[in-house]
């Protein structure tokens, strides 16, 4: 896969919804009732993250979940890429980016989201073909405000931030013409799952399915 097919298919990921969930998963059983109810709100690209033992064998329970598009995160070695490929990751997620999960992800066919934060680190990402991109720890790193101002110098790469967004800053964020989504872990509290209270999930999902993007 070419970074421009790469690119290519994660902006078509990123096109889905305005909110990714962002999903951490700790009991398998969660794992398809949680991508039903995200799915039926509105959410279909789900990133699970590996960072639970349980996190591959859920990316392989929620692969077959209809209307879903399951990927994975917290993607950091060629290794993690191999594996979330095999389980059916349909994209990839990486808080940053290093040559050689880049190239895994090219050698694999999987559809990557890179992250880059500095100005140096989105233009060698941009460089290499990668136009969009995740930004991650969105708040910590700068937030809106600052995904606002590297969108004047550079105005060629999106972004999907994740990182202490929540519904009520996603506004901030999807109203900038740089953004193509968010990524959150609010929509799946842990409360929520934990009681089996997918309604509830339905419930969040449909909040954030609805909310305005600037950049569509
Ligand atoms: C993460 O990888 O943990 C995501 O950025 C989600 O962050 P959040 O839990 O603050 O939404």
């Amino acid at each position: 896969m070419t970074p421009t097919d790469q690119s290519k298919a994660a902006r078509a990921i990123c096109l889905l919804a305005p909110v990714v969930p962002v999903l951490v998963i700790d009991d398998l059983a969660h794992a398809a009732p949680l991508a039903r109810a995200l799915v039926a709100g509105g959410l279909p690209a789900l990133e699970v993250t590996l960072r639970t033992p349980c996190a591959l064998d859920a990316i392989r329970a929620m692969a077959d979940i209809e209307g879903g598009v399951v990927g994975a995160g917290t993607l950091l070695t060629p290794a993690d890429v191999k594996a979330a490929k095999a389980a059916g990751a349909k994209f990839g997620v990486s808080p940053g980016a290093t040559d050689r999960l880049i190239a895994a992800c090219e050698d694999e066919g999987l559809a990557l989201l890179p992250g880059g934060a500095s100005a140096s680190e989105i233009m060698v990402l941009l460089e290499r073909g990668y136009s969009v991109q995740k930004f991650f720890p969105a708040e910590q790193a700068g937030g809106a405000a600052y995904l606002k101002s590297i969108g004047s110098p550079i105005p060629q790469v999106s972004f999907c931030p994740t990182g202490g967004i929540s519904l009520k800053i996603a506004p901030d964020y999807l109203g900038l013409k740089n953004i193509l989504c968010v990524g959150g872990s609010w929509v799946a509290p842990k409360d929520a799952m934990a009681r089996g209270d997918w309604a509830a999930i339905e419930t969040l999902a449909r909040e954030a399915a609805a909310l305005p993007r600037a950049a569509i």
